[in-house]
């Protein structure tokens, strides 16, 4: 064991999006790395989500917390958040080849932002920092953090699926881009599926190696390791939150205005990967086919709209509200709305409490990493009177959750089926599901995640010194200039 692995050095946090301290609404993945940030002491550093023409690094500390943030200027934002991570890889990395819009001026501005990162975080690392990089916007960082000089470990998790190397290869220049996954020491992905996905990619089509002990090897002769650490909650906050939500005055309202009808809840941000318009026609399709579940049941999506720049967002967004309105027209009774759906968000503490409120949590993405919304539903129940989850088998969460009503999304009849069926199910029956869900959950929260993670990365080797020169030029990433097909340097 080297030296590195036995005296933790300061944990350094890079994402697109940083959780600052003033924001209260922060998500289970915030709290995490701000849990672990204080722990150790650290430095979290990424986009300020502000666009302005200001270039300036914004430094800020809370207690043993360092945050560095910059703003994007319009066209970074415009080619590099809207444009390449969400017009481009959000939906290759959700099985969505067909909605995939490439542009040079795009994944040129993708670097470039990523260059921005470099630079300004290059600044500020101490030689005894562990890295850990989020996301998809950020799949080229380590490569040009290296190609600087930067020999910490730096780790990266990626919260979305990633799909078959089949599709991945769909996307132009992917090899040049994906390559540089290996200036990473390790890998985390959120399940065995998306791991087989990732080795099949460095071993059949970018001309890597299995390492005898483990790890992959790339072409370029770089090894690194990749693993499966499935994102959690803090489940004993979750449920304690949840209880203590039920005397919230809106839970109070919520309850009242149920009249005494079982609630089916969904609560996602408005994305096409969710899978909305199909489980609009699900529970239409229930409607349909059971006139005795009429005004006994309340269907409540919460939806709050996101990624407006971005053309599917806005027409998935007219999509549902069109969809909403025709299964209302259809099925409305004077006294009685079939779907209430409200593209608003609301605090975490009161969502938990209409979790807990609710007979039937209905998660059914088309794809998604985890789904963090199937675990919190299930660690906001009642232990004595728990609802049931209906929950996607293309969601990550599916592979720990088998206790879930486990449905494919997109048969309408299948969702149909389960919706019924978790609304008749005996008592006894919830109990058990639901225990053995809260298990594994209990089992593995965040903190098990974030130590697995940490853990494992400061035990890969040290990175080696680099040979290439570190200049700053060095480091630009030629994608746009290299041949296609070519196997070329990652460097210029
Ligand atoms: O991995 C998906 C993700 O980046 C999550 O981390 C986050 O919850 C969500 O998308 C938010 O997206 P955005 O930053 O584009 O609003």
């Amino acid at each position: 064991m080297n030296r590195g692995a036995r005296k933790p050095g300061r944990l350094v946090v890079v994402s697109n999006r940083v959780a600052l301290p003033q924001q209260t609404s922060t998500g289970g993945l915030a709290s995490a790395m701000q849990a672990a940030l204080r722990e150790r002491g650290g430095l979290w550093f990424g986009w300020s989500g502000k666009v302005s023409g200001n270039r300036e690094l914004h430094q800020h500390t809370d207690g043993p917390i360092d945050y560095a943030t910059i703003d994007l200027s319009r066209t970074d934002h415009d080619d590099f958040y809207a444009g390449f991570a969400n017009s481009t890889l959000w939906p290759l990395l959700h099985y969505r080849p067909d909605l995939v819009d490439y542009q040079r001026e795009h994944l040129d501005g993708y670097l470039r932002v990523n260059e921005l990162f470099a630079e300004h975080l290059v600044k500020l690392l101490k030689p005894s920092d562990i890295l850990w990089v989020h996301d998809y916007h950020l799949i080229p960082l380590a490569a040009m953090l290296r190609a600087r000089g930067v020999r910490n470990r730096i780790g990266f998790f990626l919260h979305t699926p990633l799909p078959a190397a089949a599709l991945l290869i769909a996307l132009p220049q992917h090899r040049a881009l994906l390559e540089t996954l290996a200036s990473y020491d390790l890998i985390g992905l959120h399940s065995a599926r998306d791991l087989r996905a990732l080795e099949d990619y460095f071993l059949h089509e970018a001309g890597g190696a299995m390492r005898p002990g483990g790890g992959l090897r790339a072409a370029s002769g770089r090894s690194f390791r990749a693993g499966v650490f499935p994102i959690s909650i803090d489940t004993a906050l979750v449920a304690k939150t949840a209880r203590a939500a039920e005397a919230h005055e809106e839970i109070g309202q919520l309850r009242k205005s149920l009249e005494g009808r079982s609630l089916i809840i969904g609560v996602d941000r408005l994305d096409y990967s969710k899978g909305l318009a199909q489980r609009f026609m699900a529970y239409a399709h229930l409607l349909e086919r059971e006139p005795e579940l009429h005004r006994r049941i309340t269907f409540l999506q919460i939806a709050p709209p996101s990624r407006g720049a971005v053309p599917e967002y806005r027409q998935i967004r007219r999509e549902l509200e069109r969809m909403a309105g025709h299964i209302n027209g259809m099925y409305a009774a004077p006294d009685w709305a079939p779907i209430r759906y409200v593209n608003q968000s609301f605090p975490h503490s009161l969502l938990t409490g209409y979790y807990r409120h609710a007979r039937v949590g209905l998660v059914t993405p088309l794809r998604d990493g985890m789904n963090l919304v199937a675990k919190e539903y299930v660690a906001s129940q009642n232990p004595k009177d728990p609802g049931v989850l209906i929950l996607s088998r293309f969601a990550g969460a599916a592979f720990e959750l088998s206790d879930a009503l486990l449905v494919n999304p997109a048969d309408t009849a299948e969702v149909a089926d389960a919706l019924e069926r978790a609304l008749k199910m005996p008592l006894k029956e919830r109990r058990q599901r639901w225990r053995s869900m809260m298990d594994v959950l209990e089992r593995r929260d965040i903190t098990v995640w974030r130590n697995a993670f940490l853990d494992a990365l400061a035990a890969t080797p040290a990175p080696a010194r680099m040979t290439q020169p570190a200049s700053a030029a060095a480091s630009q990433i030629t994608l746009a200039k290299r041949p296609l097909d070519e196997p070329s340097p990652r460097y210029e």
